[in-house]
């Protein structure tokens, strides 16, 4: 799957947007945080006096995703406290998923020891801590002042604790900020959303760069469980396929390249216990899982091409007019549209999911033959998966198997880093 993001179908740097603004469908409370982190940041980096010691754009960053293994962990609650020890499972998981899934791999350290006091990090002589200490810091501010506390503490406070728990240097930063400009009234009356826009606006992303964070929110997505490791880019590999054998053009082709992978990004904002429901879905749960499509559509507006936004947000629409959000009729669906959606049955039916087993080639082509019979899909598209099914599967089977692979290290990295942190942490 060696394709890359055509600057028409997204602008590059509006993938580190579509990443915020998928995790702030997941929790709102992760994602406003982590825009007031990086508001605070930034604010100290204007002013701090070994602000050339860190890259800017890095930093901000990793503020804005410093508790994306929240996502992971469900410890939400517990990180926004003040006082808060049992930290170690968000910090590990969002060091691994950067390292794993970002451009940020080479400073994603700064993520494991983002709770970390300054004293430790100095002793442990931690190469990032200039990183850490920021994100530390500024996490801390934002807590105490969510927390409902007064400006003059917060300053004693962070002077009292300075030596042993934040470096020096960025606290005297923003002690001076606290008292000579408005950003503590700023963070406390939520007046940052538009300036960390800004911020993010200015990021200057690389194609390589934009392509991981593209992977980084698919997994999010898809690691929910191990069994739908491989849902989206199963769905991409058989959409590719089929545009081939439908002689697409490459616009085309990338196109349906990007709208496969983020399908169901929208899955962001469903409830785990519905996503991982072992048995029949009530119809009320149905309904909220059908929401992932107007979610996904959601999510991706204003950032994608509008071919883009209708491939992905149209995977469940039906020939027949049957299917949803819309129940588009089929003569309204374009060939890219069908292609999606196909493959996302195909992918569906030859996985296992938490309801089923994964099916084999007789059943799969049975029910995909049936749907076409019933005039639910594209007869034409299931005939040429049908003819092609074997070197369709070696291509997903390749694709996939790393992903597995990566899915089990990282669980193996998450055992090992959580048995080996330093005291302290
Ligand atoms: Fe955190
Ligand atoms: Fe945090
Ligand atoms: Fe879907
Ligand atoms: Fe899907």
């Amino acid at each position: 799957m060696k394709r890359m993001i055509r600057e028409d179908t997204i602008d590059l740097d509006h993938l580190v947007l579509l990443c915020s603004r998928s995790l702030r469908l997941y929790d709102r409370r992760l994602i406003d945080h982590g825009e007031r982190v990086t508001m605070i940041a930034s604010n100290i980096l204007d002013v701090w006096e070994r602000r050339d010691s860190v890259d800017r754009q890095t930093m901000l960053l990793l503020c804005l995703f410093h508790d994306i293994g929240a996502y992971k962990t469900e410890e939400i609650d517990r990180m926004l406290e003040f006082e808060s020890n049992r930290v170690h499972e968000h910090s590990t998981y969002g060091y691994l998923f950067l390292k794993y899934f970002s451009p940020l791999e080479s400073v994603s350290e700064a993520l494991l020891y983002h709770h970390m006091s300054a004293k430790v990090s100095r002793e442990m002589n931690f190469p990032l801590r200039d990183y850490s200490n920021l994100i530390h810091l500024a996490d801390r501010m934002d807590v105490a002042v969510a927390t409902g506390m007064g400006k003059e503490e917060l300053i004693a406070l962070l002077e009292e604790n300075s030596e042993e728990q934040f470096d020096m240097t960025q606290v005297r930063s923003l002690t001076g900020l606290l008292r000579e400009t408005a950003l503590y009234e700023d963070i406390r009356d939520n007046h940052f959303h538009e300036c960390v826009l800004a911020q993010l606006h200015r990021c200057r992303i690389t194609a390589d760069e934009a392509m991981a964070y593209l992977k980084m929110l698919v997994f999010t997505v898809d690691f929910h469980s191990p069994d739908t490791v491989g849902h989206s880019v199963t769905t991409t590999i058989t959409s590719l396929y089929l545009a081939e054998q439908n002689h697409l053009p490459d616009v085309q082709m990338d196109r349906i390249f990007f709208a496969a992978l983020v399908h169901d990004i929208g899955k962001i904002a469903i409830p785990t216990e519905i996503l991982e429901n072992p048995g029949k879905l009530s119809f009320e749960q149905m309904e909220i899982m059908k929401g992932h499509v107007s979610y996904t559509e959601e999510l991706l507006t204003g950032l994608v091409s509008t071919d883009v936004l209708q491939i992905a947000s149209r995977h469940h629409e039906k020939l027949d007019g049957s299917g949803y959000p819309h129940g588009v009729p089929g003569d309204a669906l374009s060939t890219c549209e069908r292609i999606v959606g196909v493959a996302d049955i195909f992918s569906a039916l030859t996985g296992k999911r938490s309801y089923k087993d994964r099916f084999d080639r007789e059943k799969t082509i049975g029910i995909l033959r049936e749907m076409a019979r019933d005039g639910k899909i594209d007869r034409t598209l299931v005939e040429q998966i049908s003819a092609g099914y074997d070197e369709l599967m070696r291509r997903i089977t390749e694709a996939v198997q790393p992903m597995m692979e990566t899915y089990r290290s990282l669980h193996a990295d998450f055992e090992y880093v959580m048995a080996h942190l330093p005291d302290e942490q």
